[in-house]
């Protein structure tokens, strides 16, 4: 029994599973659409809404530095996930790639610690666009109900000229410095998140359609997305203010986290949501053409255009506004705010552009999803219905639907915050247990043809594996206990199922009574 839950899969089988077009899925992507990909994935919440927040709260203008240790610590994984997409170009990623080095626990362990972060992440980017979406129509004097258009249970109350809030301590304090009694005020309680529910439907059905169709649209989201943060970027450096920037990292306050460096470690953990994203590339590796050439470009493409973005908006917004007027939900738009009413044309744009950014991250995490859904489900891990193909379509079709219809519950119903923290923690152990796995095959594996190699290994899996520790340490018990449940919930289900039906020990037992 014990052996059993550390079954391997057989790395020839793989590399046949790789190479063969049975699967039933469509090759329709190359390196642009990869890069695209990734991009799409990477490129929202984070940076329309984390950045100003952490900046406000933990690192002031350091928050620069922030960026910069969070991207040097996702590269250390991004290098090893470009190793493993293009040795074994399986959907399954991080799943697949433990199943062969690590055994069939810890595969099934990785499979369900994805969920945490791609169909969590989508239904959390969901309640981010949301918030946008009714944020840019208010703009235009629609508004949308707040009884429908927040978490169930949140209470909101009516800030003048605000409009609703989530009703917080922190939002109570603030009123009575402004002289009002957050009591006097209208307050409702929120029944369901409707615009985050509609938008995963939409993108659902544009998935159930097609990979190339996803894929379009998504291309055209990251223009758009990209397009409007370089012209910020571009307009911002004529607005910096040096003195904005002085002090650059400032003292802290005496508590851990609060500004000097241990605020800007805070305030790299909290942007870590912002790299969330670029391994959702090798999910497509079997809808793409030239897997072992394109998965590293992929990867590290997205992730290093996202980088070198991130390091100048936040170069530019540090330098436009004090960093203490940032604790907003838009830190962009009171960017744009502060460069004075002659750039007031811009607000709306940056609005439609994160609308644009949330949405092509809701798509690519709403595509990965499935995908490892589809190849634990060929693998015999969970029933054979999560890798039925559209006939016509050629999309994993019902894992999408069915994908989308949970994603869509928890965007309705769950806040943001609670949403965040889960989705870290889920993709920071899926990196570490990918790091260890780089050394584990080098060892056990040496010989085996690798179109792309990890530079430095042992050096960078250790740093990247060390660093996502790290960072995992540092989020509430909170967390953890929520982690702890859903690996329970996991359990339950291997030891019920997926044990009983892997197809490597079916292999395993047939092979044994033929040589009996
Ligand atoms: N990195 C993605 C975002 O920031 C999840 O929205």
């Amino acid at each position: 029994m014990v052996k059993d839950l550390f079954r391997r899969k057989s790395l020839n089988k793989l590399f046949e599973e790789a190479k063969s077009d049975d699967h039933g899925l469509k090759r329709h992507l190359g390196a642009w659409n990869l890069t695209f990909l990734g991009v799409g994935a990477v490129i929202g919440a984070g940076i329309f809404v984390l950045t100003g927040q952490a900046a406000a709260q933990y690192a002031g203008p350091g928050i620069v530095i922030s960026f910069i240790i969070s991207g040097l610590a996702c590269a250390f994984a991004g290098l090893c996930y470009a190793e493993f997409s293009a040795m074994i170009p399986i959907s399954g990623s991080a799943y697949t790639y433990s199943y062969a080095t690590l055994g069939e626990l810890l595969a099934w362990i990785i499979g369900w610690d994805l969920i945490l972060e791609y169909l969590f992440a989508a239904s959390t980017v969901a309640v981010g666009w949301s918030g946008y979406v009714v944020s840019f129509l208010q703009d235009f004097n629609i508004n949308i109900s707040p009884q429908f258009s927040a978490a169930t249970g949140t209470v909101l109350v009516n800030v003048p000229e605000m409009g609703w809030k989530p009703e917080t301590a922190q939002l109570a304090q603030s009123l009575i410095e402004k002289g009002i009694n957050i009591a006097s005020l209208d307050h409702v309680t929120a029944l369901i998140n409707v615009p985050a529910m509609i938008i995963i439907g939409a993108i659902a059905l544009l998935l159930v359609i097609g990979i190339k169709e996803s894929t379009n649209f998504n291309n055209l989201m990251v223009i758009a997305k990209l397009g409007v943060i370089i012209l910020f970027i571009a307009i911002g450096f004529f607005f910096v203010k040096y003195a904005n920037w002085t002090p650059f990292i400032p003292k802290n306050t005496g508590v851990p986290g609060h500004f000097g460096w241990s605020g800007i470690l805070r305030g790299a953990g909290v942007i870590f949501f912002a790299y969330i994203g670029f391994d959702a590339v090798s999910t497509a590796a079997q809808e793409t053409k030239n897997p072992q050439r394109d998965m590293p470009i992929g990867i590290m493409g997205s992730l290093g255009i996202s980088t070198i973005l991130y390091i100048l908006v936040a170069i530019v917004l540090t330098g436009i506004v004090s960093y203490t007027a940032l604790n907003v939900a838009d830190p962009i738009a009171v960017g744009v705010n502060a460069m004075g009413q002659s750039m007031f044309w811009l607000r709306p744009i940056i609005k439609l552009a994160a609308i644009a950014g949330l949405s092509s991250v809701i798509l690519v995490m709403l595509m990965g999803q499935p995908r490892i859904f589809f190849s634990m489900s060929k693998d015999g891990l969970l029933p054979p219905i999560f890798s039925k193909v559209h006939p016509k379509f050629k999309t994993p079709y019902v894992s999408t639907i069915m994908t989308s219809f949970v994603a869509m519950i928890i965007a309705g119903t769950l806040p943001i915050s609670i949403l965040g923290e889960l989705v870290s923690i889920g993709t920071l152990l899926a990196f570490a247990i990918v790091c260890i796995s780089i050394i584990v095959l080098r060892k056990t594996k040496p010989d085996i043809p690798r179109p792309f190699k990890t530079p430095w290994v042992p050096v960078i899996p250790i740093l990247g594996a060390l660093v996502c520790f790290i960072q995992m340490a540092s989020l509430p018990l909170d967390t953890w206990l929520r982690l702890a449940v859903w690996m329970l919930i996991g359990f339950v289900i291997y030891f019920t199922y997926g044990i009983k039906h892997s197809h490597v020990k079916k292999e395993r037992n047939k092979e044994f009574s033929e040589n009996e």
